[in-house]
């Protein structure tokens, strides 16, 4: 191997990615959240998407045992809430009350979209550990046109064109039909 850990997680912050906090009650019932860079899409039929969570997180073993959980993707005024929950210290509810979607799973109803999801299958992912959801229910807030919050070179970022939001707005015509 030519590179170490700083050099991997550099190149590594040349992909930008979105940022979501998956959210769930634990088996005691009380809410747990975690915000993750690690989202991706899986599959169209069955819808399956997927995200990864460091097994040294204290959170760890509570989402393992997780079976229904949501996505809940962020807008780009929402660096505060993520930061809220990326901390372990903080508390991260403290002051909020989770939405309770159809399925069950509580969700952020103040995300632009939110997926909730069950449990389809888990991965080793070396350090992490990859967790693979069916998505069942999706929530779209409704109002105004929001932009994602980025994550890129470690940094969150917004859309250069932000100040054109209809620029950025998501329309029904996908690249190469994708
Ligand atoms: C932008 C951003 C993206 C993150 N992405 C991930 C991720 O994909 N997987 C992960 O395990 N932790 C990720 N983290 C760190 C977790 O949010 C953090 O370790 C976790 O909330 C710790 O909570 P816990 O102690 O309650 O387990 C990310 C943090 C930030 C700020």
């Amino acid at each position: 191997m030519s590179f170490d850990g700083r050099e991997f997680r550099t190149a590594l912050g040349y992909f930008p990615t979105g940022v979501i906090i998956a959210t769930a009650f634990a088996e005691g019932g009380e809410p747990i959240g975690m915000t993750m860079s690690s989202f991706n899409s899986v599959s169209l039929d069955p819808p399956l998407v997927l995200f990864s969570i460091h097994r040294e997180s204290s959170s760890f073993s509570q989402w393992q045992k997780c079976t229904r959980y949501a996505i809940n993707v962020l807008a780009d005024d929402q660096e505060e809430l993520s930061n809220r929950f990326a901390s372990s210290k903080g508390r991260k509810w403290e002051g909020m009350m989770p939405t309770i979607g159809r399925t069950g799973v509580p969700y952020l109803g103040e995300a632009p979209v939110s997926f909730e999801c069950e449990a389809y299958a888990a991965y080793d992912g070396g350090d992490h550990e990859i967790f693979v959801a069916r998505v069942l229910e999706i929530r779209k807030r409704e109002g105004k046109d929001e932009l994602p919050l980025l994550f890129y070179g470690g940094r969150y970022r917004k859309l250069a064109n932000a100040a054109h939001p209809h620029q950025a707005r998501i329309e029904d015509g996908y690249l190469y039909g994708w």
